[in-house]
């Protein structure tokens, strides 16, 4: 029997509390198609960070190295800045392995209400491909003057032709598969040198996919269509910053940033991958044992999917769409009262 190691990092607040489920999902779909898992579980954390100084040991990445896939809960806790666990865990991981592709999936389920009133079940179903490694999100930079009337702060855009090559051609081909269309989000009437770059490159991997239709908009733009009208989109993609925006904002269209997950992907499998919901720790509700644990869970579907069982995917996903659409059961995120464990009991029912 196969046995895939992964490694476990359930991270802060809820993270802890919605890898779990994950796992029993995993376990038992793995039961059922063959196969299991080996997991490593490692405590990296914001909490590792107060205690020890540091978000993972020196040679983290050289412990993950040789997993085939990443499970993360998220980071994140009160005191402990932002760009901290962010700067010291998420980002060093997605450079390190390479992780160029940020894959975050969109569906909008029956029996979930989007407070967007076009978007409606079985017709919402798209996919942001972000750009994950470069971009607006650089080192490059700094700030001069500090506490001085003149002070400023400079931070620069990095985009290469290899690194936006590759994400073009993964979010073409992707479409391709999907048979449907790309939509490159841009901004090259405000940002006149890095956007104009970014959309030379997008017509020339156009036409290296000549059976994929595309077009561009301008963020802004972009930005209002996803609210007015998300059943339009099939593949969207984008630089790092306008990616990360987007994604959030179709998780909010989808109804509930409980259920959106993420895969930060090596498409050349060099590396392991990551799967992660794209929900933070929410300190609001850690601890009370009422996270949704759907985002992990559909991460998981994600990850069964990188590692070759299409599937077993699509059975987590179908069991998700079924928990929605066939039973109340929901946690309070969703307007129900459940607790994490009796929704995860119920989805594990309909698996
Ligand atoms: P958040 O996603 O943690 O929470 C936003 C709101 O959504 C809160 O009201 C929370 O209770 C609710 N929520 C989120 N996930 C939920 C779930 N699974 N079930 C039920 N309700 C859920 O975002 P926020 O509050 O901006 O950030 C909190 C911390 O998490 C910060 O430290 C932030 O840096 C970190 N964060 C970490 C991420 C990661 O590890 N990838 C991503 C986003 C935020
Ligand atoms: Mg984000």
């Amino acid at each position: 029997m196969t046995n895939h190691r992964i490694a476990l990092i359930p991270g802060d607040g809820i993270g802890a509390e919605v890898l779990p489920p994950a796992q029993q999902v995993l376990d038992a779909i793995g039961r059922r198609h063959g196969f299991g898992f080996t997991y490593t579980t490692y405590d990296w954390s914001c909490e590792r960070y107060l205690r020890d100084g540091a978000m993972m040991p020196e040679d983290g990445l050289d412990q993950l190295r040789d997993k085939e896939a990443i499970l993360l809960g998220a980071v994140g806790y009160p005191g402990v800045p932002d760009h901290v666990s962010l700067w010291g865990l998420l980002i060093p991981i997605r450079r390190g392995f390479r992780q160029y592709v940020n894959l975050r999936p969109i569906r909008v389920f029956e029996g979930i209400d989007s407070p967007v009133r076009g978007a409606v079940a079985g017709e919402v179903d798209f996919v942001v491909v972000r750009e994950n490694v470069e971009g607006e999100y650089s080192e490059i930079g700094g700030r001069l003057n500090r506490g001085f009337p003149e002070e400023m702060a400079v931070q620069e855009a990095v985009f290469t032709r290899a690194g936006v090559t590759r994400v073009l051609d993964y979010a073409f081909d992707l479409s391709a598969r999907r048979g449907g269309k790309v939509t490159s989000a841009t901004k090259s009437n405000g940002i006149v040198h890095t956007m104009p770059f970014w959309d030379e490159l997008v017509a020339e991997r156009a036409a290296a996919h000549p059976t994929v239709t595309w077009d561009q908009e301008h963020i802004d733009a972009l930005a209002a269509k996803f609210v007015l009208d998300p059943a339009r989109f099939d593949v969207v993609v984008g630089s790092n910053l306008f990616g990360d925006i987007l994604s959030d904002l179709a998780a909010a269209v989808a109804g509930s940033i409980g259920i959106a997950p993420a895969a930060n992907l090596n498409p050349e499998r060099e590396f392991p991958s990551m799967f992660e919901p794209v929900h933070g720790s929410a300190p609001d509700i850690a601890g009370r044992g009422i996270a949704n644990p759907l985002g992990a869970v559909w991460s998981a579907a994600m990850m069964l999917d990188h590692l070759g069982h299409p599937e077993a995917g699509k059975d987590v996903t179908d069991a998700i769409a079924a928990v929605l659409a066939k039973t109340d059961v929901r946690t309070p995120d969703l307007g129900g009262t459940a607790s994490t464990a009796e929704f995860t009991e119920k989805l594990l029912e309909l698996l």
